[in-house]
């Protein structure tokens, strides 16, 4: 870590105690476009650039999981032109970026249900996924057809039909049982969860994970957060006091 990224992310234990998970809800694409009198899917395609450059910035911040919201469960009620633009985009993005991805060691997942995305974009994220599998850098996990409810519910399915088969004892289930059966099981909790464009609404976005991480509402929309933003907020963080529920020592 740079000395400069050391003192962003100086916190009350001393340097380099920023957060080690960052989870982005990247809102604000559709009204960056509409205040240029353009169509929403030129904010998402500014958006996609922006995501380039806050992935590259993590390793500075000391940051090594960030996992962006790119689409929900709810945003197939958009339009089918949208709907299907954005669809190009995450496919275009991958096709894209592979090989730079690659090349600076990010890892990239995919959380969220796969079943309702078209087979050529299933593909390319199991591609990806194979491609990258041994990166350690940086781990970059996109939630596409993602809500937090839906994967509480697919995960208890699962749960339930280890119970049912015999490998489950009900008596042992415990708070950290669901979170073996999540999406995101092989990722720690989010420390902090950034969410731009003004808006204080989680929006179904990882909510059992984030039940005790940091949460950052920044005016900025989408499409204008630029590294400078994104250093701000995790310097933000770094003067922040977690407690856990506990008291201070
Ligand atoms: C929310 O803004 C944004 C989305 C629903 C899509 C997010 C997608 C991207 C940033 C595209 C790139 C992502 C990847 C992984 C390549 P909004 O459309 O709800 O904005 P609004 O609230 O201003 O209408």
């Amino acid at each position: 870590m740079s000395e400069a990224a050391k003192a962003i992310t100086a916190g009350p234990d001393g340097p380099g105690t920023g957060p080690r998970h960052v989870a982005i809800i990247m809102d604000g694409n559709g009204r960056w476009a509409e205040k240029r009198g353009r169509p929403r899917l030129l904010g998402h395609r500014a958006g996609a650039r922006r995501v380039r450059e806050i992935v590259q910035a993590c390793p500075d911040l000391g940051i090594s999981f960030v996992t962006i919201f790119a689409f929900s469960t709810e945003n197939w009620k958009r339009t089918q032109e949208e709907v299907s633009g954005l669809m190009g985009l995450f496919r275009r993005y991958i096709e894209a970026e592979a090989q730079n991805l690659l090349a600076e060691g990010v890892r990239v997942r995919f959380i969220g249900d796969r079943v309702r995305l078209d087979a050529k974009l299933r593909g390319l994220m199991d591609m990806i996924e194979a491609l990258t599998a041994h990166n350690t850098r940086i781990n970059l996990t996109i939630a596409l057809n993602y809500g937090g409810r839906d994967e509480v519910a697919r995960a208890t399915k699962r749960l339930a039909r280890d119970v049912a088969a015999g490998k489950l004892d009900p008596e042992a289930i415990c708070d950290e049982t669901l979170p073996r059966y999540l999406d995101t099981h092989v990722l720690p909790d989010p420390d902090l969860v950034i969410r731009t464009s003004g808006e204080a609404r989680i929006s179904n976005f990882l909510l059992w994970q984030s039940a005790y991480s940091e949460y950052e509402f920044v005016d900025t929309l989408w499409p204008d957060f630029t590294r400078a933003h994104f250093e701000d907020v995790i310097a933000r963080y770094g003067r922040r006091e977690r407690r856990y529920g506990g008291v201070t020592a």
